[in-house]
């Protein structure tokens, strides 16, 4: 299987790794306007990544690149990727269209037409899945998707292998934004995986709120997205009868950090925008700092 990369060069791996995740940038929404709000919000989330002492070895963008699924909006995230030093791997969401994607990012395998891939990552294996169904919000998994993904499983039993997929296959608690247990694609997916003891991750957008769960076992993490996130509102809504109620917010723009240490994956979330700092590694946090780490070490 050919490992697509685009567009920075891939380090040297080492034993431990560093994954980002941007989703849901919805490139696009203002069609007239190429310096869109949510190209400033993806350039802030690029630029913080490239500004880390410690960079990512590679970027993940799960999903909803776009959001009108159209060649130009494509383009438009080529355009921004372009300058980007670090390599970025890309997911299919609801917004995305495999037609206009290919037509702008051919250097992506497409295996029965779906943007399936398998990223060698050292120590690690990244899956990343298509749940897109093209017409449909709610997620999708067909047999032939279904049938990759176990082979690519029985390829490597035993690697520690992190998957990315855009939609979350969980109950959320945000009404107008979830998925129930049956649907079809989901049993799909969870029999697909059945037997599977080396998912050390799962990786999912679509929410636009961060969240964390457990999903057959493994922990399925949801990374808020660049573009405005959905507002946390755990009541019931009701499809016929609007309350007014905020439904979209535009909160500084998200992303994640997942750090493989050589034995599971930790994952941090922040947001791209200046922190205020209320203190810094100077002489008067160092004996803090020492004393900290000489019990980590058992001194
Ligand atoms: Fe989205």
């Amino acid at each position: 299987m050919g490992i697509p990369f685009f567009p920075g060069e891939m380090g040297a791996w080492t034993s431990d790794m560093l994954i980002a995740q941007i989703t849901d940038i919805h490139l696009g929404f203002e069609p007239d306007n190429p310096a869109e709000f949510n190209r400033k919000r993806l350039d802030r989330v690029l630029r913080t990544f490239e500004e880390m002492e410690r960079r990512p070895d590679l970027i993940i963008a799960s999903g909803d690149l776009v959001d009108r699924g159209d060649v130009d909006s494509y383009r438009r995230l080529r355009i921004a990727l372009d300058g980007c030093q670090i390599p970025v791997f890309p997911c299919l969401g609801n917004h995305d269209a495999r037609a206009s994607f290919r037509r702008i990012f051919p250097d992506f395998e497409m295996p029965d037409g779906f943007l399936q891939y398998g990223l060698d990552a050292g120590p690690l294996r990244i899956l990343v899945l298509d749940t897109l169904e093209e017409g449909r919000h709610g997620g999708g998994y067909c047999p032939a998707r279904a049938r990759w993904l176990k082979e690519r499983i029985a390829d490597e039993p035993e690697r520690p292998t992190v998957l990315v997929l855009h939609h979350p296959p969980v109950e959320t608690g945000i009404g107008w934004m979830t998925s129930l247990p049956d649907e079809h694609w989901i049993v799909r997916l969870r029999d697909a995986l059945s037997g599977a003891h080396n998912i050390v991750g799962m990786l999912c957008g679509h929410i636009h709120r961060q969240m964390t769960t457990i999903w057959e076992g493994r922990v399925l993490t949801v990374c808020a997205s660049s573009a405005p996130q959905v507002a946390l509102d755990l009541s019931t809504i009701d499809a016929d009868r609007p309350d007014n109620r905020a439904m979209i917010v535009a909160d500084p723009p998200a992303f994640a950090l997942h750090l493989w240490t050589g034995d599971r994956l930790v994952s941090h979330f922040d947001v791209a925008e200046d922190h205020v700092t209320l203190a810094r590694y100077d002489v008067r946090m160092q004996p803090l700092v020492a004393t900290l780490m000489a019990e980590g070490r058992g001194d």
